[in-house]
Formats: C-alpha cells, structure tokens, sequence
C-alpha cells in the first residue's frame, strides 16, 4: 500500500469530519505554543529580524484547527518580538502542505477568519500539496517550519511477505508486544528511509540557521514494550480480528495482508537517524504524555469518542483494504467497546515527541 495514493483525514466540517473530531491534537498543538513561540525568538536572534519577508511552512497540515493555531503563534511571537526590538515586521509568506487527497478547500475556507484577524499585516497563505517526503520548495528559502503527527506516516507499507508469499504479520496491522521481531524490523527500516529522506529535503530548502518544529506520536521505551506507543493500532487490529472470527465480515487474508504506513518511533530512533543524516541539529527533545482519559469519566463513553476519532484518521487506509461496507460495524460497534474495555482496566496515555532542530551551517 502506497500511503500518499491512499491517506487522507476525513473531509469536511460536519461531525465525522478530521476538522470536527481532532481534539488530541488539538491539544497537542496548544500544549506545544509556548515551543514555538520560544523558537521564533531564537530563529530571530539568529539575525533574521533583518528579513522583509518570513517563510513559513507547515508539513501535513490536514483541515483542522491545529495548523491555524501554529501560524496565529507565529505571527503573534513575531509582532512581540518586533515590538519589543522597536523594529518593523517582516511580511508572511505561510505554506500549507498536505498530499494530494487532502480536504484543502474546506481548510481554506475555515482560514477566512484568521486572515481577518491579521489584515493589517502582509500575509500570504498558499497551499503547497505534495509528500513531505520530496523536494516541496527551491533551495534555501524556507526560514521556519513546523510539522505536527505527519511525519509517523510512512511513504509506504515495508513488505511483510516471506519469499514464499507468506503474510509475516498475521493477524496484526501494525507492531506491538508481541510481533515478530522480522515485523518490527520491517517497520524501522521503513521510518528510517522515510524520516532521513525528509532531513535531506529539509536541508536543501531550508535557510542556514533556520529552525523547524516536529512533533510525532511516538514510544516512550526502545522496545516497543508499553502500549500506549500502538494503543490505537492494537485495539484497531483486535476489532478486525473480531469481525474476521464472526465470519462473513472480513477474510482472513484480508487481515493478515494488512499492515498499516505508520512508525510510532523512540526518541533515540529519531535522534540516531536525525544524527546520521546530518543537516540538522537538535536543539530541544521533549517526550510530552497526554492522558487519553479525562478524571472520573466512563471508559466507555471514552471509548466511543476516540473510536468516531480515530475513523477520522485511520478511516481512508481501512477501507481502501477492508470495504466502507464494514466502516460502520468496525468504528461504530466493535471499536468502542474494545477501547472502553481496555481503558476500563487502566490509564492509557498518548507519547508525543516534541523536537526543535537548527539547521546546520555546512
Ligand atoms: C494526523 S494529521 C495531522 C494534521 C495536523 N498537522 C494536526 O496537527 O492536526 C496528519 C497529516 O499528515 C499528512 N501526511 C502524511 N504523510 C504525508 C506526506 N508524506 N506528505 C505530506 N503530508 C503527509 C496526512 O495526509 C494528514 O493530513
């Protein structure tokens, strides 16, 4: 499966919709403002105060409210800063990227209020569809970027097919505890291409000094051993494998040739490849955990609202493999009471990792 040919977050603004539904990174999002604002101050101690125009891009911005809240941060720290300095503000040229299938008309529009807000400044959105995972703008022009819960898809799923045609994650969609270790192997092998590609992308657009924002779900431990890394994924898997034993839902070999593009990867994975590769240092590395549950609510009204969430994210790559015709009974009716179920027996917390990385001067 190729994931930019097939991922996409739910379309539109009505109550399914990625817009409507994205609460946890919604959160994310505002938990990391203090972040951001903290590297547009060091970005612009750098020098770049003497810049007329600030390019700014956001990678994998989906149609949600998050991207709104990272661009209002920035031009905010900036006027701060300005203000302060008792200088004049640069102009904004902000870049909104996401693959091809994504909902930009309904992004788009959401945006009319922001541009309202900031009319007495220069500032010019665009959108820039492409994968993150080529060259999306010329050499040396961009001066910040932010990327946030993009960067764990993968450009595609590794193969987990022996040589004899045989499924090596079967009965699973992604890793967990339990995998094979030739499954968990696959997986890293994948993020490590991809991750290292978007460095050398990066590189090359990005100006000396310029700073870049990342955040990614990922694991707390090396070994994949606590589930809060691949909660969803697990659970996803599990509601599958049930409507696989009830028969005539799902085939088997449905389940056991689907595997999803997704890496939930360790901070010291990140920080090796992020070594390796070399365009970038980091500066900041947080491992931030968001409880999933809220004090005193019921697991299983819990377990229904992140079930109806994660259909807006997980929705495009299941029923390209499985049928819409199962949507409703997988996300609907088996999701939230396997969710609820496990969250009954105790706290799950989501991992972010948070990154700030500089661009290296060659
Ligand atoms: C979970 S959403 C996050 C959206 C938003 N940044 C937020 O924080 O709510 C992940 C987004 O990354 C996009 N994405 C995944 N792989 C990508 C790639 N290779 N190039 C560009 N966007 C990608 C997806 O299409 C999706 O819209």
């Amino acid at each position: 499966m190729d994931g930019k040919e097939v991922l996409f977050m739910s379309k539109g603004d009505g109550e399914h919709s990625y817009a409507q539904t994205s609460t946890f990174t919604q959160k994310v999002a505002s938990l990391a403002k203090p972040t951001i604002a903290s590297t547009v101050d060091s970005l612009l101690e750098e020098g770049f105060f003497l810049c007329e125009l600030l390019n700014v891009a956001d990678l994998g911005c989906a149609l949600g409210p998050s991207t709104e809240t990272f661009m209002s941060t920035v031009i905010e720290s900036v006027q701060k800063k300005c203000a302060h300095s008792n200088c004049s503000m640069p102009e904004f040229q902000l870049y909104l990227d996401d693959l091809l299938g994504n909902d930009f008309n309904t992004l788009f529009k959401s945006l009319s209020n922001f541009s309202q807000n900031y009319e007495s400044l220069s500032c010019c959105i665009m959108g820039a569809p492409g994968s993150f995972h080529r060259r999306l703008f010329p050499r040396n022009c961009l001066h910040l970027a932010n990327s946030s819960y993009g960067v764990h898809w993968l450009s595609q799923v590794p193969n987990l097919m022996s040589e004899e045609g045989f499924p090596l994650n079967k009965g699973r969609i992604y890793i967990s505890k339990t995998n094979p270790s030739v499954a968990k192997e696959a997986y890293l092998a994948q993020f490590r291409a991809d991750f290292s590609t978007f460095w050398k992308c990066r590189g090359e657009e990005m100006v000396d000094n310029g700073r870049l924002v990342l955040i990614l779900n990922g694991r707390e431990d090396k070994d994949s051993a606590s589930t809060d890394g691949y909660f969803f994924w697990e659970k996803l898997g599990e509601a599958i494998a049930d409507l696989v034993s009830e028969g005539g839902f799902v085939k088997e070999d449905k389940l056991d040739t689907l595997n999803v593009p997704y890496h939930t990867a360790s901070s010291e994975e990140v920080r090796s490849i992020v070594d390796e590769e070399g365009s970038f240092e980091i500066e900041y590395l947080e491992i931030m955990g968001i409880d999933r549950t809220l004090p005193d609510e019921d697991p299983h009204s819990r377990g229904r609202k992140m079930a109806k969430d994660a259909r807006s994210f997980t929705g495009s790559i299941i029923s390209y493999h499985l049928g819409e015709g199962i949507m409703d009974k997988l996300y609907g009716e088996k999701l939230p009471i396997i969710i609820g179920d496990d969250l009954a027996k105790g706290r799950r917390k989501g991992i972010s990792l948070v990154l700030v990385l500089k661009k290296h001067v060659p």
